[in-house]
């Protein structure tokens, strides 16, 4: 089996490493190609890579390199990891926004839309060679903005799936505090990429008891607390929102920190430097600790579960995805991408049933349904006017004065990337 990181000199591909070496019963990986433009990077991260398989005497081969088609060629499955314009362009993501009091951030609102505009065209660039190296290649999206980067790869016909850790994450939580595995842990989740609701929490699988709402009776504090949410909040909704919610229900207070604190580029640059200083130390042959610090805890095992579901029929049999929506949520249009648990295997996911969506959560995620369809609308063809109506629809934006100001500042940042600015 080849699999093939697009974007293999970033600093998280030793956690990615670290799971195909932990779990190779899971995924039997023969040749891991890193490909990567930044020479420098992949050096680091490449040799990293295969102490880490020598560690665990892991026969599989590690390749490195910046030819993309190559790097692709014969691939059983393609991993997309990459960030056009690195943390500086996340930067300013994080910034222009809060001029105009709206949250900065790498995927939810204004600066989302930036990033998407940046990797959509990107992406669809690799995924063409992709497909023309190999048509029955899998395509994993770990890129952001997931819903919308996913969205334009299955628009334009590719084997893509969406994936994210925020369920894996919450998953493992849960599992410790009820003290089970977290293979037991079912979660009915539901919602876009960044905007998701568990509805329920089930053992065993998808017909389990549900024991969310004793979970937040006994542990709602700790569940409030690492959301940085009112305990009351949790208890009113009856559902556990994902982080990226907090951005909504606590938009001003959010701002209002943002404001006062070094953006989270600085920080996660400031990371990646001692990050990339550790990884050249030859006596290095594990992930160090530093790399849990980072946002994407568990991404690996995520990813090791879902090539293995699509590879070889192996893995969970349900995994939390993105994928067409195809009527799950009847409101929505069918050609939305939604993050949902699937039933995963070689011929893709096809997510479970959703019971009826509470209004309250239903509402905001037509909204963002739409935002995403003008966002990637403004992607795939520029123009200031797409752009504009993009961030005027974003429930955080909503104000024609704020939409022009942002689109004014999106552009003027983001002038090198975009074609047609
Ligand atoms: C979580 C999200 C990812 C995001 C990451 C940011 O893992 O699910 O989509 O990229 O956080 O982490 P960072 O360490 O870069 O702030
Ligand atoms: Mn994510």
């Amino acid at each position: 089996m080849k699999l093939t990181v697009v974007g293999g000199g970033s600093t998280y591909t030793p956690e990615l490493v670290d799971g195909f070496a932990r779990l190779r019963d899971t995924l039997p990986v023969e040749e891991l190609v890193l490909v990567d433009p930044a020479a420098d990077r992949l050096d680091l991260v490449g040799g990293l890579a295969r102490r880490i398989f020598a560690r665990q005497d892991h026969p599989g081969r590690i390749v490195t390199t910046s030819d993309l088609d190559a790097a692709v060629e014969g691939a059983d499955a393609v991993l997309l990891q990459l960030r056009v314009g690195g943390q500086a362009a996340r930067e300013q993501d994080e910034t222009w926004p809060l001029e105009c009091g709206c949250v900065g951030q790498e995927t939810t609102g204004a600066g989302g839309l930036a990033k998407a505009l940046r990797t959509v065209p990107v992406v669809l660039d690799i995924a063409e060679r992709v497909r023309r190296a190999n048509p029955h290649a899998w395509i994993i999206d770990f890129t952001n903005p997931v819903g919308i980067v996913t969205r334009a790869l299955l628009q334009a016909g590719h084997k893509a799936v969406g994936l994210c850790n925020v369920a894996i994450g919450l998953q493992r939580k849960f599992a410790a505090l009820l003290d089970v595995t977290p293979a037991e842990v079912h979660l009915d989740h539901v919602g876009l990429n960044h905007l998701t609701w568990e509805t329920g929490v089930r053992l065993g699988g998808p017909e389990g008891e549900d024991v969310l709402p004793g979970l937040l009776a006994a542990h709602g504090d700790t569940i409030a607390a690492d959301l940085h949410l009112p305990r009351v909040l949790l208890d009113r909704l009856g559902t556990v929102p994902s982080y990226y919610l907090r951005y909504y229900y606590a938009h001003d207070e959010v701002v209002r920190e943002l404001r006062t604190k070094p953006s989270r580029a600085t920080e996660v640059a400031a990371m990646e430097r001692q990050l990339l200083s550790l990884y050249a130390d030859p006596a290095l042959d594990e992930k160090p600790e530093l790399l849990a610090k980072r946002g994407g805890a568990y991404y690996s095992e995520a990813a090791v579960d879902l090539a293995a579901a699509l590879l070889t029929g192996s893995g969970s049999p349900y995994q939390v995805v993105n994928t067409l929506n195809n009527g799950t949520l009847p409101f929505l249009p069918d050609d939305a991408v939604i993050e949902v648990q699937a039933a995963v295997g070689p011929k893709g996911p096809s997510p479970l049933p959703v019971p009826p969506l509470d209004p309250l959560c239903a509402g905001l995620t037509a909204n963002v349904t739409a935002y995403e369809d003008l966002a990637l609308r403004a992607a795939l063809h520029g123009g200031r006017d797409r752009v504009f109506k993009a961030l005027l629809s974003h429930p955080l934006i909503a104000q024609y004065e704020y939409a022009e100001q942002l689109t004014d500042q999106l552009i003027a940042h983001n002038r090198e990337h975009l074609a047609w600015a």
